[in-house]
């Protein structure tokens, strides 16, 4: 059973006192909220900050990124040891910012994938199509490109404690979110390939959240869908408030959708 995972992808955006502030606001507000998980990732900069605030609370936090190499003249790189010793526990990969504005490939993706395992970091693996390739029908192609080259040479284990966020990119920062129904035809997909490559329980196990616009009002719809385990928010949550409504409101239709059942979806 998956417990459903709300992370707020904070990009470039706010200082280490601005994420302190955030963090020690938002543990006292989720501090009773059971049956979901939540995280933050906050830039480089603020995640041992975050991590200090998060200090045994409900919050968990992410890296944005991180670079193969354990260590070396890598100028501007930051390992994936480096990010879990300021405290982070989830590390975001092959956002598609980084795809599109940093030059990351499916193969770069996938190195960075062992690294985060192997440094003891959860990865939220991003994948997702373009406009033109969803127009062109080509998402399940892209879809099925991004899984097999990003998380090629993964065992089952690993796949069952990942997280793969389908970020279409048309909808990011757009305004413009996937309709339940173009998610839950996504994150289906999404599943039946895991299933068929690393097996059935490891694809059951994983989580695959959702990205693109969501906002307090389209959660619920988001996530009474099959498949759809949580959300990757980048606007939305850098308003812890708006963030926690995301939170609460995720929470609550996942439980509906189980008929109840505490905060599994
Ligand atoms: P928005 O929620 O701002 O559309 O961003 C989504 C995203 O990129 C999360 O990683």
């Amino acid at each position: 059973m998956r417990i459903p995972l709300i992370a707020g992808n904070w990009k470039m955006y706010k200082t280490v006192a601005e994420a302190v502030k955030y963090v020690k606001e938002l543990r006292g507000l989720v501090k009773d909220v059971d049956g979901v998980e939540v995280v933050v990732a906050p830039p480089f900069t603020a995640v041992h900050a975050a991590a200090e605030a998060a200090r045994n609370s409900n919050v968990g936090i992410a890296a944005q990124d991180l670079y193969w190499e354990r260590e070396g003249a890598f100028t501007g790189e930051v390992s994936g040891v480096m990010v879990r010793d300021a405290g982070a526990e989830y590390v975001i990969i092959g956002h598609s910012e980084r795809r599109t504005l940093f030059g990351e490939t499916d193969a770069s993706v996938n190195r960075r994938m062992a690294a985060a395992f192997a440094a003891g970091l959860c990865p939220i693996a991003c994948i997702g199509e373009t406009l033109d390739q969803r127009e062109r029908q080509e998402t399940f192609d892209v879809l099925d490109r991004q899984i097999k080259l990003g998380l090629d040479g993964l065992g089952s284990d690993q796949i069952a404690q990942l997280v793969v966020a389908y970020e279409p990119v048309w909808a990011i920062g757009t305004g413009r979110n996937a309709t339940p129904a173009q998610a839950a035809e996504a994150h289906g997909y999404i599943r039946k390939r895991l299933r068929q490559w690393f097996g059935a329980e490891a694809a059951e196990l994983c989580h695959v959240i959702y990205g693109g616009s969501v906002k307090p009002d389209n959660i619920a719809d988001l996530m009474s869908q099959p498949d759809v385990d949580g959300a990757l928010v980048g606007g939305a949550s850098l308003d812890v408030r708006s963030f926690l409504d995301i939170v609460t409101r995720g929470r609550d239709a996942a439980r509906r959708r189980q008929g109840g059942a505490a905060g599994t979806v």
